[in-house]
């Protein structure tokens, strides 16, 4: 496969200058003062992207995914390290890194265009696309600096997609606008992928890494701590916030609960379609706890074929070993392995206390010839 990104050893390190002296007259009398710190946003980030590839970037606030980002689209010079690039890029950064808020929507357009080494006359051709694209026509003659942050990523998004690039940069974006703009993006980005182009995603949503993304890297404090399929990544990913959580967790919750083993009647984890199947779960607990039970099923590919309602399954955990039922009654699921996670979250099924990634793996039998993940029965008569 053809290399189209290549980032060898990058480092970025950033200067934070702590003031010792906070008022203006102070800093006056001692311009000097104060002391400088070299903090590391990236350390030693190596991988390569090959062309085609759709690549999901995840990890914590702050943990460089930004900065990474920028420094692929040449924003920001790697501290050490390269970084070489087949192909045009067009890229959506962070709000406020890209257009000039002096300027109207129409001119940061072919700025973006220049910057991209396009021509007046080629982006002249793409102009009304992109209006159109972004939906903000009635406001393309007004100051960026006037533009809600939606109104800035429809423009954002409808440049960087419309000027052909080899390589589709998108840090985060996905996550602002309203939902039917957002499905027109990865409408969008689908295309793209479709057409053979090779895409960088930034995005907290995993679930969307999981549908667009046949690779992801996490960062973890500057440093690359996973690169590979993305199911994978993303267990990485969610141990990593776990364990980060559980430091952070004011009722030191995290940790102290546990999902121990699954385990089936039978022993086996082979199930018919049509069939059900049940899983016996014990959970350890130090202190009781009520809260929910969270399944979730996937397909090896890393789809999500379905999650529980995370309100719906309260358990109350005792101090001990708790045995927890799971019944999925009748998986209409096609020949193959589907994993499943587990996991225990609070009444309100925002935090999560206890989560196995691959807690069992479901292997389905099916010998019809629908193809798919799901055996709809679909039925056609003619009349
Ligand atoms: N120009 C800068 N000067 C100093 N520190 C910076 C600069 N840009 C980023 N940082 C720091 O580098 C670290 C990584 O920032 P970055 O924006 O890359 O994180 P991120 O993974 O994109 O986070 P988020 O998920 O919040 O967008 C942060 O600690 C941030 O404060
Ligand atoms: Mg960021």
């Amino acid at each position: 496969m053809t290399t189209v990104i290549e980032v060898r050893g990058v480092s970025k390190q950033f200067k934070i200058h702590h003031e010792r002296h906070q008022s203006l007259k102070e800093r006056v009398l001692h311009p000097r003062s104060g002391t400088t710190e070299l903090f590391n946003a990236l350390r030693d980030v190596s991988f390569d992207v090959g062309v085609g590839e759709t690549v999901g970037i995840v990890g914590h606030n702050g943990s460089g995914k930004s900065t990474l980002l920028k420094c692929i689209c040449g924003v920001l010079k790697p501290s050490t390290g390269q970084i070489r690039l087949r192909g045009s890029l067009a890229a959506l950064l962070e709000l406020g890194a890209g257009f000039q808020p002096e300027l109207s929507g129409r001119d940061n357009v072919y700025l973006y265009g220049a910057m991209l080494g396009l021509s007046r006359r080629t982006v002249d051709a793409v102009f009304d696309e992109i209006v159109e694209f972004s939906e903000i026509a009635p406001f393309i003659d007004t100051q960026v600096k006037f533009y809600s942050s939606g109104m800035y990523v429809r423009l954002a998004f409808a440049v960087a997609v419309n000027v052909d690039p080899d390589i589709l940069v998108v840090d985060e974006v996905l996550a602002v606008g309203d939902e039917r703009f957002q499905a027109k993006c990865v409408d969008r980005i689908q295309r793209f992928q479709r057409e053979g182009r090779t895409i960088l995603l930034v995005t907290h949503n995993a679930d969307q890494v999981r549908a667009l993304c046949d690779r992801a890297i996490v960062l973890d404090g500057g440093d690359l701590v996973a690169d590979g399929p993305t199911h994978e990544s993303l267990r990485v990913f969610r141990e990593r916030l776990l364990d980060e959580a559980a430091e952070h967790d004011p009722e030191k919750l995290l940790g102290t609960i546990q999902i121990e083993s699954v385990t089936t009647p039978s022993g086996s984890f082979e199930v018919r379609n049509g069939a059900g199947i049940h899983l016996d779960v014990t959970v350890s607990a130090q202190g009781a706890f009520s809260g929910n039970f969270v399944v979730e099923v996937f397909t090896r590919a890393g789809l999500l074929v379905s999650r529980s309602d995370a309100q719906g399954a309260p358990v109350n955990l005792a101090p001990g070993a708790n045995r927890v039922a799971v019944d999925l009654p009748a998986l209409p699921l096609l020949d193959g392995v589907y994993d499943v996670n587990l996991g225990v979250v609070d009444a309100h099924g925002h935090t999560v206390v206890a989560w196995r990634e691959g807690a069992a793996s479901l292997q389905v039998i099916y010998d019809g010839r629908e193809g798919g993940i799901v055996a709809l029965g679909t039925a056609v008569t003619q009349l």
